[in-house]
């Protein structure tokens, strides 16, 4: 059953798509005092969801917020990434889901003040409840995801690998990557392009010095079967003369301050202007500006910098210029140091900026700082809905790093600027199930990590987790050690772990279809499974990925294995050095060995397994041999 509660929402923030009546029945579980939700929970009670947050799969014990935030360290401290996914799905003597539809940050204590106290506490009483109750726990999501809309189903060829990585340069760059990969034997369908093909890092512009033939080069690598996916960023640069923030200017289409002028931040290409995304005036035009690209043959795109991340405001900045005078020629102490080096980090992602602009939403003027969490769906949404229309024909590849429940109808999202560590194998595999209860299907994490010194160990047991993630993407930043899968010397064992997931694709594409077709998740805890078992429930470790399938795979530094539990007998599928065997295993658990290379899942009942192909294009779904 859904219920829905309503407590004088401002505006549409477009993340359901059903109208459902207001009920006039209490509310149930949660007593509302001064503007909290609270909900005393059972000692047993799991709490799933709250999509891509850091820790666990049971969300309970840490206090959570709904607010897209641009942070680069995705350390266990954290409250919020990039999305705001405001889903909770509570699992113990009551069993339920909610929705708190809210544009704006709340705040999600699950037993961080007071252990068996959930409380929820959006800032303004501005907001739509939902209650949905009955059935199992996979039966609430799917009636959740009824009310939310289907998820966005990509093409074929992105459930192919993808090699990215900030600071591919020029044409050659990135013909190296493709020339590497097909030496290597490495299967490969798509190659990134980030800022640096842009024009001074400009939307919608190529910089014609290192893409002399732009359109040519996107061409030549398509008949070499690879799709270049350019980045686009939400911020556009001031500049007169640049067409897009000409336009953008003299119609009104940015986001201005109290009096009326555009809003000046600095993100990558210097001093910009916010695009209006929940202006539709403005998100159609900005929408239809990705012409430029698909013209050239561009048939996927990321979007980017979307929360919106903002480095600097224009006013904050000449204001920290001004403050920082006051130390100078001073004698310092520690915390009037520390105070002095504060007057420019603190400017980044600040508050006061987002209080300090304007949107023209259908239901009126809006500052920022109440409408900010749909800031990138909307642009992924303002993206698709021209794409569709620019490429009617195929379906087009986009995904987004900010998000707000609604923008999974749109794009997929990645999770953001993670790191090489070891700890972010196991934290984007917890991050999955709570993205696919909010419709995110295809999603995925930098593998390798986008942040700090990737290692050959830590590249394979990564892939060996990601061949199983719908978005398969190797990225990492600007200035870090080159993490290709032809990177580390030898490619072999790289090799034969990315042609598995190729192998993989007839099962996990068509799972993929069926969860987004029914409304379900590709990826589930085991508890999903196996409610009735009290051992799936602490498994935090190991999903469900499809009907068939169970994946463990191995996150520790010089692991030769790991444990794992089995909810029922299933067969062990190892593939070594290319070669895949199977065995039964029984309910319970095991110590299982998985020597670096080698790719350890499990399967009830047979799977298909296309034979290698170098790409999606040369997969041949007729022949399929079946494992298991
Ligand atoms: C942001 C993105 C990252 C990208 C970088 C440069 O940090 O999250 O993926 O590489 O910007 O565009």
């Amino acid at each position: 059953m859904l219920q829905k509660y309503s407590y004088s929402p401002k505006l549409r923030t477009g993340a359901v798509v059903r109208d459902i009546p207001v009920t006039d029945a209490p509310l149930p579980y949660f007593s509302l005092e001064d503007g909290v939700f609270s909900y005393r929970m059972s000692d047993d009670a799991c709490v799933y969801g709250l999509g891509e947050s850091v820790r666990g799969i049971n969300k309970r014990g840490w206090i959570y917020e709904g607010w897209c935030s641009d942070d680069p360290f995705h350390t266990e401290d954290k409250r919020s990434l990039y999305g705001a996914h405001n889903f909770l799905l509570i699992d113990g003597a009551d069993r339920f889901g909610v929705f708190f539809d809210y544009p704006t940050r709340i705040t999600f204590d699950v037993g961080y003040s007071d252990p068996s106290l959930l409380t929820v506490t959006p800032g303004k009483m501005n907001l739509d409840v939902y209650i949905i109750t009955g059935g199992s726990l996979k039966d609430i999501v799917r009636e959740f995801r009824s009310l939310i809309g289907k998820s966005y189903i990509p093409p074929l060829f992105a459930f192919g690998y993808g090699q990215s990585r900030w600071g591919y340069v020029t044409e050659q760059d990135i013909t190296a990557v493709a020339d590497n990969h097909e030496k290597a034997g490495i299967p490969l369908d798509m190659i990134y392009l980030d800022i640096d093909y842009m024009d001074s890092f400009k939307d919608f512009t190529v910089n014609r010095e290192r893409y002399p033939d732009f359109e040519g080069f996107v061409k030549r690598m398509r008949s070499r079967g690879f799709h270049l996916i350019p980045i686009i960023d939400a911020a556009v640069k001031r500049e007169e003369g640049y067409s897009v923030y000409d336009e953008g200017h003299e119609k009104g289409f940015f986001c201005t301050d109290e009096n009326g002028e555009d809003y000046v931040v600095g993100v990558w290409p210097g001093m910009s202007c916010l695009p209006d995304f929940l202006d539709p005036e403005a998100s159609a035009w900005f929408g239809e500006k990705y012409r430029v690209l698909t013209d050239a043959g561009i048939d996927g795109f990321w979007n980017d910098m979307n929360e919106p991340a903002l480095f600097y405001s224009e006013k904050a900045l000449s204001a920290a210029f001004h403050d920082i005078k006051g130390y100078e020629g001073k004698t310092l102490d520690a915390l009037s140091y520390f105070s002095a080096r504060d007057v420019f980090t603190r400017l980044s992602n600040s508050q006061k900026d987002y209080e300090s602009f304007f949107h023209n939403a259908p239901e009126g003027r809006f500052v920022h700082s109440d409408v900010h969490n749909l800031y990138g769906y909307k642009m992924t949404e303002s993206a698709m809905n021209a794409l569709k229309k620019l490429r009617p024909d195929e379906p087009t590849l986009l995904f987004s790093r900010a998000s707000y429940i609604g923008a999974h109808r749109s794009g997929g999202i990645w999770t953001g600027d993670n790191h090489s560590w070891w700890s972010h194998i196991l934290q984007s595999l917890q991050q999955m199930p709570g993205l696919n209860m909010c419709g995110f299907l295809y999603t995925g994490s930098d593998i390798g990590g986008f942040n700090g010194a990737c290692t050959r160990d830590l590249l394979l047991r990564w892939l060996s987790f990601a061949i199983f993630t719908p978005l398969m993407r190797n990225h990492c930043a600007i200035g870090n050690r080159s993490q290709e899968a032809t990177a580390f010397g030898d490619t072999e064992a790289f090799r034969h772990i990315i042609e598995l997931r190729y192998r993989l694709i007839p099962y996990l594409y068509g799972e993929f279809l069926k969860a987004a077709e029914n409304d379900e998740m590709y990826f589930r805890p085991l508890s999903f499974d196996y409610e009735d078992d009290p051992a799936a429930r602490e498994i935090a470790d190991q999903l469900m990925v499809g009907d068939r399938l169970m994946i463990a795979p191995v996150y520790t530094q010089n692991a030769g294995g790991r444990n794992i539990y089995l909810p029922e007998d299933m067969n062990l599928i190892r593939m070594s050095a290319g070669e895949i065997t199977c065995e039964p295993v029984s309910q319970g658990r095991h110590y299982v060995s998985v020597p670096l290379g080698d790719v350890v899942f499990f399967s009830k009942g047979k799977l298909p397994l296309a034979d290698p192909a170098k790409n999606t294009a040369s997969l041949d779904f007729d022949r399929l041999t079946y494992i298991g």
